[in-house]
């Protein structure tokens, strides 16, 4: 079981985000709270690489901000590892800036689209060379001179959204993206704080380009996608009970809790607040032996689509048939991640089935422990460390490196909160 409480390592899209506002605001920044993780830190090594003045003292980072138009030619190619967060909104900057700039990325970047960025980028005004005319890295830019847009979204996707947000910054007129359905919005909140001209209208977003953006201090709230792993833990073993402190709650990344309380999961937020604009609470979480199946599909799946391998972990726990569905992104994450669930979870012994758009998942079953292929996937490694937890024979898992993409310490926690 697992029982005590912790404060919440920091969000990733936020710690993010936190570097890039940072480097194109004027003067000093300082981010408390900030996510060590290999991605952020693949951010912070593309932002030095152009000049930026960024200082790490333990948990804070300290970002001496060239300017929205400051930036330098890299020295060097940038590299953003395993991070499509990294690459594609820093499209949109590079997109704005006077100079050309070439990125690459690891095995797994190198399979992941690009084109959702570059095809409105390339409207904007921009050029951009990259494989299979633009979709795949290397990816070179050639930035500068961008037009305004008023564009359509084709996917629901905070990372297309994020990178058009910022390359309008930069462009000769007013821009309108319009959503599909609605994602995470902490671009928007962020560079609203930043003195960036924003409106937001429900799916509709109009920026105005500006001159200039002003430093800040930003508080990182604790990643909801990686409190997610203990959640499904605590409530799928018995006698367990956890506080999970400093919570990010922001209404586009609560998916899960919606889902847990529709799937009769005992959760509750206490203690909730407001923290540099984000909702930020903690959450008590215990065991719940009646949990019950549930359909998630439509606009509920941007607000939990990194949490989908985690709650299918827990649907096996809960009595009845739970469909996953429209979630076709899944397949173009870190891994195709509707394979990497099914495959792995039937071998545990999991009545599940794929679909073109997801899965299907009938509880309650007994787990049992098998070898796991994580094909390098963060949330594919910690989902099935959790499935563990409910396994007479153990799980093995082929890597377990990759958690420190957004999750360092993991495995220290985990042991910390396991009686
Ligand atoms: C993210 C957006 C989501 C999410 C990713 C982080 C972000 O991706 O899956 O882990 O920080 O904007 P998409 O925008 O591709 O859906």
């Amino acid at each position: 079981m697992l029982r005590g409480s912790f404060e919440l390592i920091g969000d990733k899209s936020i710690s993010h985000r936190s570097i890039m506002f940072s480097s194109i605001a004027k003067g000093n920044n300082k981010i408390s709270n900030f996510l060590m993780g290999e991605d952020c830190l693949s951010t912070i090594s593309c932002f030095r690489k152009m000049g930026v003045d960024i200082d790490i003292v333990g948990k804070d980072v300290f970002v001496k901000g060239n300017g929205l138009r400051g930036l330098k030619a890299p020295t060097d190619i940038l590299d953003v590892g395993n991070s499509g967060t990294t690459i594609r909104l820093i499209m949109g900057i590079l997109a704005g800036n006077n100079f050309d700039a070439t990125l690459i990325g690891d095995e797994s970047i190198g399979k992941r689209p690009m084109k959702r960025v570059v095809d409105p980028l390339r409207l904007m005004g921009c050029k951009i060379e990259g494989n299979d005319d633009g979709n795949y890295t290397p990816i070179k830019i050639y930035g500068g001179n961008l037009h305004n847009i008023d564009y359509k979204m084709q996917v629901a996707s905070a990372q297309v959204k994020s990178a058009l947000i910022l390359a309008s910054l930069y462009a000769d007129g007013k821009s309108i993206i319009n959503e599909k359905v609605k994602s995470r919005n902490h671009t928007e909140i962020m560079l609203k704080s930043f003195g960036a001209d924003i409106q937001v209208d429900d799916l509709k977003i109009k920026i105005n380009p500006v001159e200039e953006l002003f430093s800040q201090d930003i508080y990182v709230p604790g990643d909801i996608s990686s409190a997610a792993f203990i959640i499904v833990g605590a409530l799928i073993t018995k006698g367990s009970e956890v506080i999970i402190k400093n919570v990010g709650l922001n209404e586009t990344r609560t998916g899960i809790l919606d889902v847990v309380k529709s799937m009769n999961g005992n959760i509750e937020i206490i203690n909730q607040r407001l923290v540099s604009g984000e909702k930020v609470g903690d959450l008590l979480v215990k065991y719940s032996a009646n949990l019950t199946a549930t359909t998630i599909d439509k606009e509920i799946i941007p607000r939990l689509i990194d949490e989908i391998p985690i709650i299918a972990v827990l649907a096996t726990q809960a009595e009845g048939t739970t469909i996953i569905k429209d979630a076709k992104e899944l397949k173009v994450k870190e891994s195709n991640r509707i394979k990497s669930v099914v495959d792995n979870l039937k071998k545990m012994g999991a009545n599940i089935e794929e679909l073109e758009d997801g899965m299907v998942i009938t509880g309650k079953s007994k787990l049992d422990g098998a070898y796991i292929e994580t094909f390098k996937d963060h949330r594919i490694a910690m989902a099935f460390s959790i499935a563990n937890l409910i396994c007479e024979n153990k799980v093995k898992l082929d890597d377990t490196k990759c958690i420190d993409i957004s999750f360092p310490g993991y495995f220290d926690l985990l042991k910390q909160l396991l009686k």
